[in-house]
């Protein structure tokens, strides 16, 4: 079908607005999408072969109420199914050199490994796993392995079982891969390029489910204790902020303590705070404790790596460094008296280390409160309270909000590089990838001028040598994705 469905070159029926709210409601209720306006063209095309004469949007909608498979058909019209092996390698390097090291490890004598890709779309991220074990693991041949792959998209279910692949699919795998595991077919389809037909050692490790993250409760054969790993990458962008909270909750449910979970680069979410962030090989993933974590007061990840910390009354956080606050002179008679009203410089940093202290524990409305008087009296200029305002209103989900405080914290400091930071990963998120770029560019350049171990500002500790790395990663990232749209 062509993009621009049957009628090839005349513009799509248009959906009422009213007609597009009630779509997005069923399509969110189904499959959990969430069909943003942004997308409102991008999904009329795609709506275009569905409505036929005597069809019209409001009969349309009825149909889709009526009917979960015609509701279910349309989910799969409207997923992406983008994927390829070993797709974001300092994820599989990390994988190879500390996670599923570390899962032999602990798994000692029982000698039992599961494994569950979520949203595997055509089994592409399954099957990478089941190579890299046996490239790095051929111990593991002797264990008992499970890999599970399970998607919404019936259709895509069916290509990962028949495990035939177009060349694209291979394009960031070395030959050497592709001659070890993969031997070339013309049945699946001879017209096509599908013509890499994966080793059965390989697919026999893998089996395939249907299963809808947002609406099953229980994964796809859940085993006794939990998974030993869970991979859910580039799945939730697709969803809104509840959803994914919704999603990563559960996804932490099916993991068996001290086991992983690997999302997407621009997946970040509150509920991810009940895990352990690990940084290795450029990479974040996470790792649920071993016993549950007690509530966050100190710190939070409201950008992944990111921690915004209290800061110590009288302290202060120039360069990012938390400086002692400063000692108060012994000499009676040159110091001021104190008066009632604290100065204005005082009463901002008290304001904002409350803010961050409501921020960290989850008081997202009473910190917004506690900013918000903050950005319209002391702290105006400070470009520190919209910063801080951006993250939590973006936590919280106000997305223009966070924007707009954004553009206030980089009007006030231009060389902010955090902030440019958090911009492109914003911008990532709602797939903007060239704002992205430009916005992680900035704070690249902005980095050049700093020493690598530099902490920096706002950032409860990162420095500018590893912001570089992370920068580099991301960076390479929007390359590969500019590419393969
Ligand atoms: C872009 S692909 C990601 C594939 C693979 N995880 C990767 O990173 O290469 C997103 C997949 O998520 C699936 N998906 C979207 N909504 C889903 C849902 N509610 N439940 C399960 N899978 C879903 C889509 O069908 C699609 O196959």
């Amino acid at each position: 079908m062509s993009p621009e469905g049957p009628f090839p070159g005349r513009r799509p029926k248009q959906l009422r607005s009213d007609e597009y709210m009630q779509l997005q409601r069923l399509v969110k209720g189904h499959a959990g999408l969430h069909l943003s306006s942004k997308k409102r063209q991008e999904v009329e095309l795609k709506l275009a072969q569905w409505l036929r004469p005597g069809l019209n949007g409001a009969g349309l909608l009825a149909d889709l109420a009526r009917s979960p498979e015609r509701l279910q058909e349309l989910a799969e019209e409207l997923t992406v199914g983008e994927t390829y092996f070993y797709r974001n390698r300092p994820h599989f390097k990390a994988l190879r050199t500390h996670v599923i090291p570390t899962l032999i490890r602990d798994a000692g004598a029982h000698r039992k490994l599961s494994f569950w890709s979520a949203g595997c779309a055509t089994g592409e991220e399954p099957y990478s796993l089941a190579m890299l074990l046996d490239q790095h693991f051929p111990m593991l041949d002797r264990w008992s392995i499970h890999i599970r792959g399970s998607d919404l998209n019936r259709q895509f279910l069916e290509r990962a079982r028949q495990a035939v692949y177009s060349r694209w699919s291979l394009r960031s795998l070395e030959p050497e891969l592709v001659e070890r595991y993969f031997t070339r077919t013309n049945s699946y389809d001879p017209s096509s390029d599908y013509s890499h037909q994966l080793v059965a050692k390989l697919k026999r490790r893998v089996t395939v489910a249907e299963h809808n993250l947002t609406v099953d409760l229980d994964p796809p054969n859940l085993p006794p204790g939990g998974f030993d790993l869970v991979l859910c990458r580039n799945v939730l962008i697709y969803f809104d902020r509840p959803d994914s909270d919704r999603v990563i909750t559960r996804l932490i449910g099916a993991l068996r303590p001290g086991g992983y979970l690997f999302v997407g680069h621009v997946d970040s979410y509150p509920a991810l705070g009940a895990l352990d962030a690990e940084y290795k090989c450029g990479t974040f993933y996470y790792r649920k404790p071993t016993c549950p974590k007690p509530h966050r007061t100190s710190e939070t990840q409201l950008i992944p790596g990111l921690a915004v910390r209290s800061v110590p009354p009288g302290a202060t956080t120039t360069g990012g460094a938390v400086a002692p606050p400063k000692k108060r002179s012994t000499q009676r008679h040159l110091t001021p008296k104190r008066t009632t009203t604290p100065p204005a410089e005082e009463q901002t940093e008290d304001a904002l280390n409350r803010a961050r202290v409501q921020a960290n524990t989850g008081q997202a409305a009473a910190a917004l409160t506690s900013l918000q008087r903050l950005a319209e009296r002391s702290g105006r200029l400070d470009h520190r309270v919209h910063f801080l305002r951006a993250l939590v209103a973006d936590q919280a989900g106000l997305r223009a909000q966070a924007q707009q405080s954004l553009r206030q914290a980089l009007f006030l400091k231009r060389d902010f590089v955090v902030a440019h930071y958090f911009k492109g990963v914003v911008a990532e998120r709602s797939q903007d990838w060239s704002v992205a770029q430009r916005c992680f560019q900035n704070a690249h350049e902005l980095l050049q001028a700093r020493f690598p171990d530099e902490v920096l500002e706002e950032t409860g500790g990162l420095t500018a040598g590893r912001l570089h790395e992370i920068l580099d990663q991301r960076l390479r990232f929007l390359r590969t994705e500019m590419e393969t749209r």
